[in-house]
């Protein structure tokens, strides 16, 4: 397993800086406030309870990196993938194995860390501290820089010419996204539990302080997102998956999500309570013994051929 930390790679960018000067070195980030999603208590259960992608997800992804190369061997593996904003490395798994080798990199060491933890099954996959706007990558180099469920949260002014600076001329960028899933009982009809579950989000989020435009984005699967990308080859689809969770699990999913923190009040116990009467549960019933059907719907949103210009 390579264990490279960002100022590992770092001199390897250097020393290959004397041997090609299509390199870019990139200095470290400044000491920043720490985001929520960077946090070393969010990380935890952050790896536990999302990013949990369909393979169909990747199948779609990769089929239209490989359509879009020329003269391309189905035979071998792709050369190079980067991540950014990887987390604690869900979406790096699943596409990890389509690539002779993955640069996966966040700007939140805690995130780097734990994502080294988990994913020790690939020796080709390396993790590096770095921000999505300045990436620590050779020009021209990259077959698919992918980004899972975090492109709302980048400068996209500086995000866009640093991604058309990295790819290959025949390489693809893949945004990929999701909104809270429809939740319904288990092995029950869809409604009224289904609209029950989605008034209830509604309620908390109308109680909670968070960035709506980054969950209007999310909602929309990133409509405005799509419309800002500086390329005329682009296009977008939507994939379904169902996930059954208990109630206990799709707790502790919520604990992972930003508008689910007050400091006031347990946001998700408080959840948990309204779901429970509004679906006519015993109030004392234990969490892991309520099974839960999830629907989430995943926005994937492939680019090529980007301007290096934000037009
Ligand atoms: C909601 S998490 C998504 C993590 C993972 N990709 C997944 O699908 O579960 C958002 C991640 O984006 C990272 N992030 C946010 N803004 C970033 C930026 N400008 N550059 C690099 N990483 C960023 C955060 O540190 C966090 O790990």
């Amino acid at each position: 397993m390579l264990n490279q930390t960002f100022s590992t790679l770092t001199g390897y960018l250097l020393n290959s800086l004397n041997a090609s000067n299509s390199i870019t070195y990139i200095p470290r980030r400044k000491k920043a406030m720490q985001r929520f999603y960077e946090s070393a208590k969010l990380t935890e259960i952050y790896v536990k309870y999302r990013g949990l992608y369909p393979k169909t997800a990747s199948d779609y992804v990769i089929k239209y990196v490989v359509n879009n190369k020329k003269n391309y061997d189905v035979s071998k593996k792709l050369e190079r993938m980067v991540e950014v904003g990887c987390g604690s490395g869900q979406a790096t798994n699943l596409f990890a194995p389509y690539f002779k080798e993955v640069i996966a990199t966040d700007r939140s060491p805690n995130m780097i860390k734990i994502a080294n933890q988990q994913n020790a099954i690939f020796s080709h996959v390396t993790y590096a501290e770095s921000s999505a706007e300045a990436m620590p990558v050779e020009n021209a180099s990259v077959d698919l820089l992918l980004s899972a469920e975090c492109a709302h949260f980048f400068d996209l002014t500086k995000f866009f010419p640093e991604a058309k600076r990295i790819l290959k001329p025949d390489g693809s960028l893949a945004l990929l996204c999701y909104y809270f899933p429809t939740v319904q009982p288990a092995g029950s009809a869809k409604e009224p539990y289904v609209s029950q579950h989605q008034a209830i989000l509604e309620e908390a989020l109308s109680e909670s302080t968070y960035n709506k435009n980054h969950y209007d984005q999310l909602k929309s699967h990133y409509q405005d997102i799509y419309e800002q990308i500086p390329s005329n080859q682009k296009s977008r689809f939507k994939l379904e998956m169902q996930k059954t969770y208990s109630m206990a699990e799709y707790m502790g999913m919520l604990k992972t999500i930003d508008a689910f923190q007050s400091k006031e009040f347990d946001q998700v116990a408080k959840f948990a309570e309204r779901l429970k009467k509004a679906w006519r549960l015993n109030e004392g019933i234990n969490h892991e013994e309520i099974n839960l059907e999830l629907f989430f719907v995943f926005g994937i949103i492939m680019a090529q051929n980007l301007s290096p210009k934000n037009t």
